[in-house]
């Protein structure tokens, strides 16, 4: 590893600095982490989206800190100069600071990640603080928040009336003031993430939220076309779901014709 191009929280720094955009993109073992920056993903995340594109979950609310830590850590055998950030799961993070440190302090040391995620705005502040205070890089997530989505009872676009977004404003900067490196904004008007990236210091990392984000981030499965249906926001850029089945189909039919293996 060549460590003068690792990327380092300095990075996203001096990027949003710079003007100049960032890839994000998920990855949940090490293949797809080598593959990922390879092809120029320069942050790779760790979500909890895990446990829906990868583990059958019908939410990301079963996901466990175990399963975290242990996707995680392969994403970070996988990697070379990609910073890994890791989604601290539902039920690790909300009690307290202390339980959330611990998670943190959990994720760090078994994994060799750079940074955590935890999703919520100003109500998340003090973990937030709390955290960086003690030296562990945190990215916020805040408008739709799929940890939530039982008590919202949708995964739809959040922000949308006048209320909803004065609080993601407040939101945005709250946990900047806190010390978070990036927010993620994700599903929210794109005027409105323009807005809340015009206003910070710290970077904006969008999904489904418009162009003017600081960086942009993409579901793995949603991005190749693995996953059944994408969101309206994440355009499949191939269809490795129709590629991966007509190869297993060719061999399966040459299996049963009895065409494989050769001799
Ligand atoms: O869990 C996840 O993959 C995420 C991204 C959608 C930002 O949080």
């Amino acid at each position: 590893m060549n460590n003068n191009k690792r990327i380092t929280a300095a990075t996203l720094k001096r990027a949003k600095q710079a003007e100049e955009k960032m890839v994000w993109l998920t990855a949940y073992d090490a293949i797809s982490a080598q593959i990922a920056e390879a092809a120029g993903a320069e942050v790779l995340l760790v979500g909890d989206s895990l446990g829906m594109v990868s583990l059958g979950f019908d939410s990301t609310i079963p996901v466990t800190l175990d399963h975290m830590i242990h996707h995680t850590a392969a994403v970070v055998r996988g990697r070379n100069t990609a910073w890994v950030v890791c989604d601290l799961p539902f039920g690790s993070y909300q009690q307290s600071p202390e339980q959330a440190f611990a998670a943190s302090v959990r994720v760090l040391q078994q994994t060799g990640c750079d940074a955590v995620k935890l999703e919520g705005g100003e109500h998340m502040a003090a973990t937030i603080e709390f955290l960086s205070e003690r030296g562990i890089a945190v990215i916020a997530h805040i408008g739709l928040t799929p940890q939530s989505v039982k008590k919202f009872g949708s995964y739809g676009k959040r922000g949308k009336d006048k209320a909803g977004r004065l609080q993601l404003i407040n939101d945005a900067h709250a946990v900047s003031a806190a010390g978070a490196i990036a927010i993620v904004l994700e599903n929210i008007p794109a005027d409105l993430a323009s807005e809340i990236t015009a206003q910070l210091d710290t970077a904006t990392i969008g999904i489904g939220a418009g162009k003017d984000c600081d960086a942009q981030v993409l579901v793995w499965n949603d991005l190749l076309g693995i996953s059944e249906t994408n969101p309206p926001f994440a355009p499949a850029y191939a269809n490795v779901r129709t590629i991966m089945s007509d190869a297993i189909k060719r061999w399966s039919n040459d299996v049963k014709s009895g065409q494989f293996p050769k001799s």
